[in-house]
């Protein structure tokens, strides 16, 4: 990356509510069943934010984890990044809300919209500005509540999704260490094949609306899956081509968690056993801009990434969107 300055994580934090709705429940509650489940995503239970819980919420407990394992205090924070699409509200932002509650005051904070690449755009957007020098850190949160866009009568996308936070700090880091590349991309004419169709200036919330179910994700599942497995591909390619890597140096490989199934895709491309892969799609389902985090900020907690490893983090998801990064831990 073509910085003033190295930039890198220098604090991580994770949050997941704690109610859990495992594959038996959603049997109860759909034609469904966990053989189809298990084999078709990987995804065996999911969490789920309680009644009284918005992302915002989800950004605090992962912001406060993060705070601490920076060795920081809220009021030193200068930008805040929530990648999320499914803020609290539509106005003020999520980033605005989060500022508030932790005590940011000094804190530039804005949201993001990018669905499950939201994360890596993040990521992107922070270290450029504190590459610039504009900014000495940034707290980039990547959040969802996918449950309250989720049709629970709808098998087709209700068995997917779950909510989540991770949250990282970001700041100045040793010569030779940090985000090396960034490959963020859109094609936006594929952006019909995962929506919420309702609720904005196109199609403001009505009772039409309400009764048509237009609140819910809609998702044409195959002609993601088929994106999908073709942009892990190429943009993992072009991001490690832009740090000057081959796969061969790929330490840890932590891919957005949708489908075990195009995970499994990536792995074979990329010619990784299963010690070099981060894996949680069983116990989270797709958190969509909180399933890089939480994967990242896991094998952290669990040990699994060390000082000086070369990690490849790899997003794709509505818009269409996707993003890729390297970066030395
Ligand atoms: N239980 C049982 N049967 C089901 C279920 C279910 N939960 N859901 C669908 N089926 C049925 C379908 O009705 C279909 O039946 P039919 O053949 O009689 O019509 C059959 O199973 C097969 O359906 P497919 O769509 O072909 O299943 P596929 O193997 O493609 O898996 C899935 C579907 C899991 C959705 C897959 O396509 C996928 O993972 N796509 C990518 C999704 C993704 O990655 N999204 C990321 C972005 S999300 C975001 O940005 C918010």
């Amino acid at each position: 990356m073509n910085t003033l300055r190295p930039v890198g994580i220098i604090g991580t934090g994770m949050y997941v509510p704690e109610k859990v709705l495992t594959n038996a429940d959603l049997e109860k509650m759909v034609d469904t069943n966990d053989e189809w489940i298990v084999s078709r995503t990987g995804i065996r239970e999911r969490h789920i934010a309680a009644d009284d819980q918005a992302t915002s919420d989800l950004c605090y407990e992962a912001a406060v984890k993060a705070l601490e394992s920076a060795g920081m205090t809220a009021d030193q924070l200068d930008l805040i990044i929530v990648a999320t699409i499914t803020p609290d509200t539509f106005f003020p932002s999520t980033a605005c809300i989060l500022q508030d509650k932790l005590g940011a005051k000094k804190a530039a904070a804005f949201d993001l919209s990018a669905a499950c690449s939201g994360f890596v755009y993040g990521l992107a957007t922070a270290s450029n500005f504190i590459g610039s020098g504009m900014y000495n850190n940034a707290l980039v949160i990547g959040a969802d509540c996918l449950s309250r866009i989720t049709d629970y009568t709808d098998r087709n996308t209700c068995v997917l999704f779950g909510d989540g936070a991770g949250a990282v700090i970001l700041g100045e880091v040793p010569e030779g260490r940090g985000f090396q590349s960034f490959d963020l991309g859109a094609e936006g004419a594929g952006g019909t094949l995962l929506k919420l169709e309702a609720g904005g200036s196109r199609m403001p919330a009505s009772v039409e609306t309400v009764e048509g179910k237009k609140h819910y994700i809609y998702m044409n599942g195959r002609e993601v899956f088929k994106f999908a497995v073709r942009v892990m591909n190429t943009a993992t390619g072009d991001a490690l081509k832009k740090a000057g890597k081959t796969k061969e140096d790929i330490d840890l490989f932590v891919p957005h968690q949708a489908n075990i199934r195009i995970i499994q895709s990536a792995m074979e491309r990329l010619e990784l056993s299963e010690s070099k892969v981060v894996v949680n799609v069983d116990k989270y389902a797709n958190t969509s801009a909180a399933s890089i985090p939480l994967a990242l900020v896991e094998a952290a907690e669990q040990g699994r990434i060390k000082e000086g490893d070369c990690v490849l983090m790899v997003g794709f998801g509505g818009g269409l969107t996707w993003g890729a990064s390297v970066l030395i831990w």
